[in-house]
This record gives structure tokens, C-alpha cells and sequence, in this order.
């Protein structure tokens, strides 16, 4: 028998609202300077990913990963910090993805519970801009977990600090690490963007216009 639900865990980037888009022109403007092509494709491989592993995988694809000391890297990675600041500074609430308002709304209507597990640094000060951070019982960010997604770390602790069990949440995701990271936790997994990317998804929305809590939980109680 299904446990009964008890709670969403979102991601933050690209779910609730499109910062994927900020952290491709921030990186890509780093990888330019570095001689590096960077490409939106190549992009989607660093959805979910941290900040020092997608710089990494950067300077894979530019065959430059022995070039800089771990100091040189971290200020490349700062650089890059910076540069996505200032294109997240115009945030509002307007710039939430469509339908997320809605869907928010009606998870607390039902007395579920709210927590975001996000891969990101940056989640509290985004979350403020959009005007969500009091919407959410919980926030867990990149600051305050050891292991980044796929590994199911930052989903679990979001569990724990809401109080339910893994099995009782449903986590809704827009990156294949993130989804994998949300099956790992053993908690079932709405995936956001081409079917095809997310073969272990519970169930997979083309995009956040199309999510619908009652659709949803039918499918999660089978
Ligand atoms: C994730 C994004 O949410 O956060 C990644 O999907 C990003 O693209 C990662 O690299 C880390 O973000 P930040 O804000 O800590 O650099
Ligand atoms: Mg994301």
C-alpha cells in the first residue's frame, strides 16, 4: 500500500523559477574567457550540478582541467558567482514559472507540508526575491550538505527537518541529477522537461504550466 503523502520537496533552479537560464549565461560568458565553447546542450548535463563540479566539467570540455591550481579555480568559480548575482538581482515575483504559484497554494490548502532541497548557494536569496521563502516550512541549500545531487543527501535532510519519511514525499525535479537524487532518497519523482531525460521519473511534465496537483497525486496513490 502506498504511504500516505505527506509532503513536496521542490528544486529550486529551473522548477520553480527559470535561474537555469542565468546560470548558462554566467557560465558560458566564464567559459568564452577561457577560450572554452560552451554550448546550451552542454548546458543541460550541468542542470542539478554544483558550482565547483560544473566548473570542472567546463574546463573537461575545453580539455583544461590541469591548467589552474584549486585556488585559480575557486576564484574562476567566484567570478562566475558574481557575474550570475548580478543577473539574478532583478528578480521578482513575476519571474515564477507558470502554474508554480498555483500549485504552491493548493499543497498547503491540503495541509501538506513544504520543503525546497536545493543544489544551489544562492536558494535563500532567490527565494527571497520571488517572495517564496516564508511559503516554504523548510529550505535546504548547497551551504548545509556535504554530497551533491544525484546523491539523495540534500533531499533526505529536507525530509528529516520536515519531519516525514522519505516514502511520504513527493520531489519534483528539472534535472537528471536532481531525479536521480530524489529516487536514491526513495521518495517518488515528478520531472520537469523532455520525456526522454528522465527515464526514472514517476511521472514527467513537458513543462510547470502543465503541473497539476490533483493529477499528481493519483498517480502517487496508484
Ligand atoms: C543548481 C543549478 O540548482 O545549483 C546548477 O541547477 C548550479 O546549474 C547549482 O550550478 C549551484 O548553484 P550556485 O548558485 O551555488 O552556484
Ligand atoms: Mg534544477
Amino acid at each position: 500500500m502506498t504511504t500516505p503523502l505527506k509532503a513536496f520537496i521542490f528544486d529550486l533552479d529551473g522548477v520553480i523559477t527559470d535561474t537555469a537560464e542565468y546560470h548558462f549565461l554566467a557560465w558560458k560568458a566564464l567559459a568564452e574567457d577561457l577560450g572554452i565553447t560552451f554550448t546550451r546542450e552542454d548546458n543541460e548535463e550541468l542542470k542539478g550540478v554544483s558550482r565547483m563540479d560544473s566548473l570542472e566539467k567546463i574546463l573537461e570540455l575545453g580539455g583544461r582541467t590541469k591548467d589552474f591550481s584549486a585556488e585559480e579555480k575557486e576564484a574562476l568559480a567566484e567570478k562566475k558567482n558574481e557575474h550570475y548575482l548580478t543577473l539574478i538581482q532583478d528578480i521578482t515575483p513575476e519571474d515564477l514559472l507558470p502554474a508554480i504559484k498555483e500549485l504552491i497554494s493548493d499543497i498547503k490548502s491540503k495541509g501538506l507540508k513544504l520543503g525546497m532541497a536545493s543544489a544551489s548557494k544562492n536558494a535563500f536569496t532567490v527565494m527571497e526575491s520571488l517572495g517564496m521563502k516564508s511559503e516554504f516550512d523548510i529550505i535546504v541549500d548547497a551551504k548545509t550538505v556535504v554530497n551533491g545531487k544525484p546523491h539523495p543527501e540534500v533531499f533526505l535532510r529536507a525530509a528529516e527537518m520536515l519531519g516525514v519519511d522519505p516514502e511520504a514525499c513527493i520531489g519534483v525535479e528539472d534535472a537528471a541529477a536532481g531525479v536521480q537524487a530524489i529516487k536514491s532518497a526513495g521518495m517518488f519523482a515528478v520531472a520537469v522537461g523532455p520525456k526522454e531525460s528522465f527515464e526514472n521519473a514517476d511521472i514527467v511534465y513537458a513543462s510547470t504550466a502543465e503541473l497539476s496537483l490533483e493529477k499528481i497525486v493519483e498517480v502517487y496513490n496508484g
